[in-house]
């Protein structure tokens, strides 16, 4: 039986039973060729994976098998008419050796909504968490044990119909994946408002985790980053007047003793991260809001002298500081990180209740059993 529960209480919300078709270990771990503390992100994978599969409406069975290559044809559907969504997790070690997961239920809720958008089938909780919990305890060795190390989560679900012709596939795979990772980015970031691509549009697919929202923000991408920016800050698509996020990030500022988002619509992911932010905002007094948010607001808020801070939110990096805002060839500069009251706080406090060496008033981590 797999359970997993909340740490502080002990109060166990789900047990989620699932039976596995089959185990197949690795007949040599890689973990001892690595140092999981160090490698980059995203590139080393840890020793095995979790499978669901997917036919005539069912889940039809579930296993554990190494990480290795795909067995699947060039034909199938996920690779032509992009029906495959992900979603982005991670998972802690904790002071006292515990592995913990940080607001899983969120991400298991967020990938069914991109499912249903997707016209893909929904993961029962049994797979999302069950095979979660069976992976994580065998590859749990690979969780970074630095300050600022986690282990990647990438939970995703493709179509694997062979077969050409626009249409919702009736076979499908539910797949985990996890990498180790350290710290995302290392020095603030500087962006660029881009006043002429979009990311997302209303009506449209902005909300989920589709791999075409992402494939279609590399270009923009790449015109800012040979001008010498980082990231993106994507804006609404029929004014460009309005910002939305950055990068693949949700977006915040601190104006004043504010702290303002844009609000949710179908144009903008909802981040955990951003949920957890603004939970932790309104704990600690400040004002919170979500609203939409214009590109004169934050210059004005530049110019006299109370825009604070801005930053991203997201599962990668926690808190991306952003240092320079671009917009119409002129560079905003930010006040430095040391200047700043509430992102630093944030992120330290992020981390300590993620390591738990802070309690965990709000419930958010799960310990793996
Ligand atoms: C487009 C986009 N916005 C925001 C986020 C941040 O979401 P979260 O905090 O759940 O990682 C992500 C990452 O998943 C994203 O891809």
């Amino acid at each position: 039986m797999l359970t997993w529960q909340t740490i502080n209480t002990h109060v166990m919300i789900t047990t989620a039973q699932l039976h596995l078709d089959k185990v197949t270990l690795t007949k040599k771990s890689r973990l001892a060729d690595q140092d999981v503390n160090k490698v980059p992100f995203g590139k080393v994978f840890t020793d095995h994976i979790f499978v669901a599969e997917y036919e005539d409406g069912k889940w039809i069975k579930s296993y554990i098998e190494p990480y290795g290559n795909a067995p699947m044809s060039y034909a199938v559907s996920a690779l032509h008419y992009g029906q495959t969504i992900f979603e982005g997790m991670k998972a802690f070690r904790t002071v006292k050796d515990e592995t913990v997961l940080f607001r899983p239920q969120e991400n298991f809720h967020r990938l069914n909504k991109s499912a249903i958008r997707m016209a893909m089938p929904e993961v029962p909780e049994e797979i999302f968490m069950g095979g979660l919990v069976e992976l994580l305890k065998i590859d749990k060795d690979w969780i970074p044990t630095d300050e600022f190390g986690s282990l990647y989560i990438r939970p995703f679900i493709i179509a694997t119909d062979e077969a050409i012709g626009v249409r919702p596939a009736e076979t499908y795979k539910f797949v985990i994946i996890m990498a180790p990772a350290g710290k995302y980015y290392s020095e603030p970031l500087k962006v660029l408002i881009e006043s002429s691509y979009f990311r997302s549009v209303e009506g449209g697919v902005g909300f989920v985790k589709n791999g075409g929202n992402y494939g279609r923000s590399l270009y923009p991408t790449i015109l800012a980053q040979k001008k010498g920016y980082q990231q993106v800050i994507w804006t609404d698509s029929k004014t460009h007047q309005y910002v939305e996020e950055s990068g693949t990030m949700n977006l915040m500022f601190v104006i004043g003793n504010k702290v303002i988002t844009p609000g949710l619509e179908d144009t903008i992911l909802a981040g955990i991260t951003r949920d957890t932010v603004l939970k932790l905002a309104r704990l600690w007094g400040y004002d919170v809001e979500e609203r939409k948010v214009s590109i004169k607001e934050v210059i004005e808020a530049h110019e006299n002298g109370t825009l604070k801070e801005a930053f991203g939110t997201g599962t990668a990096a926690t808190i991306a500081h952003i240092q320079t805002i671009g917009y119409k060839d002129h560079d905003y500069q930010l006040p430095p990180i040391e200047e700043r009251k509430f992102s630093p706080k944030v992120d330290d406090t992020l981390r300590a209740i993620r390591k738990g060496k802070i309690e965990d008033t709000f419930g958010w981590m799960e310990k793996v059993c």
